[in-house]
């Protein structure tokens, strides 16, 4: 019997491309590994009017960890038309399988590292070298939006003063989204922040939030903050605006370096990150609950490129990295990072995105070539 199970969903697009590149790099890393496919994606929803099949839902719930591509998704007016015609009509409603994936298995924990390697042409700067922790499960994302708005929570909200602004405007001409934040996840993720920040020997944490206008929930992720901050009183704990933020980010990258988030701010300050040091072809990232995990690059399925072999793998190899960490297979995830990084500074081998014209297979085999000669 294998070690680990993994479960392979490659999705659809430029999923497959991607997830092509990462078996070559697998298959040179000799994980004791077995690999059990499974599907998802735009297919599913389109034939079974399910982008996340029960059979695959019971695949995660039977391997250790899984690698994921990408997958299309669609505004629900499209996705209605794209279903097959038995299942059109039915009131069946398309419902983004990587949030239920994040809510249904808890992956409380989005890491995304964003590292300048050397000699990245797309690089901001050479020095940064930044950690995104995004909480994954809770905020503006859980969903919990109304339009038109149900009189009972019309009226309930009229107990709060500042509902008077909108006392006298209808029900149907007004949408309201919950941010909701509990003190379990706020600990959660800050928590695991510190932790790595402490593991990795890490410079600083810094919270993004803006709690001088969101006072209660971000009021509670500042609060959780600054009493984990006292339990690890030797690593800096830096408190920034999510809007000031943006702007240091882009003035003096270089001066941050673990930064911690609740789900829509750190979705958006991640994308910047990562735009820092090459953009999507090399963002990869982490869902970690706290028995299962689901590794995928950032970027989504690219249509325009599906099956073309020219997107860049290295947002998807970077992924295999992070999977190898969390298995703490460090030998074999240096190893990994060390190879990508020759590639990387050797600059033969590059896709159109970094002034190139090799495939997606060839940076896979580039890098499996450096990890043969390790
Ligand atoms: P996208 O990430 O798929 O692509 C945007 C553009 O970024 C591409 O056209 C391409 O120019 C570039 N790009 C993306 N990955 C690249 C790579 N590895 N190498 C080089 N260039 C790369 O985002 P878009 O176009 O907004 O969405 C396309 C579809 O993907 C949509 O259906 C969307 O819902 C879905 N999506 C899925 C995600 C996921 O599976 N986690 C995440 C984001 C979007
Ligand atoms: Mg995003």
């Amino acid at each position: 019997m294998s070690r680990y199970k993994i479960a392979i969903l490659p999705g659809d697009g430029i999923g497959n491309d991607v997830m092509e590149a990462a078996h070559i790099v697998l298959n040179t890393l000799a994980l004791d590994a077995e690999y059990l496919p499974g599907d998802i994606g735009w297919e599913c929803w389109k034939n079974e009017g399910n982008p996340f099949p029960d059979r695959t839902k019971q695949l995660l719930k039977e391997t250790d960890c899984c690698l994921f591509g990408a997958i299309t998704s669609k505004p629900n007016q499209d996705a209605q038309k794209e279903l097959k015609p038995s299942l059109q009509g039915k009131g069946i409603v398309y419902q983004s399988p990587i949030v239920q994936l994040r809510q249904e298995f808890n992956l409380h924990t989005n890491i995304r590292p964003c590292k300048a390697y050397p000699g990245n042409p797309l690089n901001y700067r050479d020095d940064i070298d930044l950690v995104v922790f995004r909480e994954n499960t809770e905020d503006l994302y859980t969903g919990v939006e109304f339009h038109p708005v149900p009189k009972i929570v019309f009226d309930a909200l009229m107990t709060h003063k500042k509902m008077k602004t909108f006392a006298n405007t209808p029900l149907d001409e007004m949408a309201i989204s919950c941010r909701i934040i509990t003190k379990k996840a706020a600990h959660n993720i800050i928590k695991n922040a510190f932790k790595y920040a402490q593991q990795h020997h890490r410079r600083s944490v810094t919270l993004v939030e803006k709690p001088n206008v969101l006072r209660e929930t971000s009021g509670l992720m500042l609060e959780e903050g600054r009493k984990l901050a006292a339990e690890y009183p030797d690593i800096p704990f830096k408190e920034v605006n999510v809007d000031a933020m943006c702007m240091w980010l882009v003035k003096n990258p270089q001066d941050f370096d673990i930064l911690v988030a609740s789900n829509m701010f750190g979705d958006i300050i991640s994308d910047l990150a990562a735009q820092l040091v090459g953009g999507l072809g090399f963002a990869s990232s982490g869902n970690i609950g706290d028995s299962y995990a689901v590794f995928e690059p950032t970027h989504g399925s690219a249509p325009k490129y599906a099956g073309q072999y020219k997107v860049n793998p290295m947002a998807m190899l970077l992924t295999v990295k992070l999977m190898l960490d969390w298995l703490d297979e460090k030998k074999r995830a240096t190893h990994l990072e060390d190879a990508i990084a020759q590639v990387i500074i050797e600059g033969k081998v590059r896709t159109y995105d970094m002034g190139g014209t090799n495939t997606t297979l060839d940076i896979a085999r580039a890098v499996a070539h450096k990890l043969e000669k390790q």
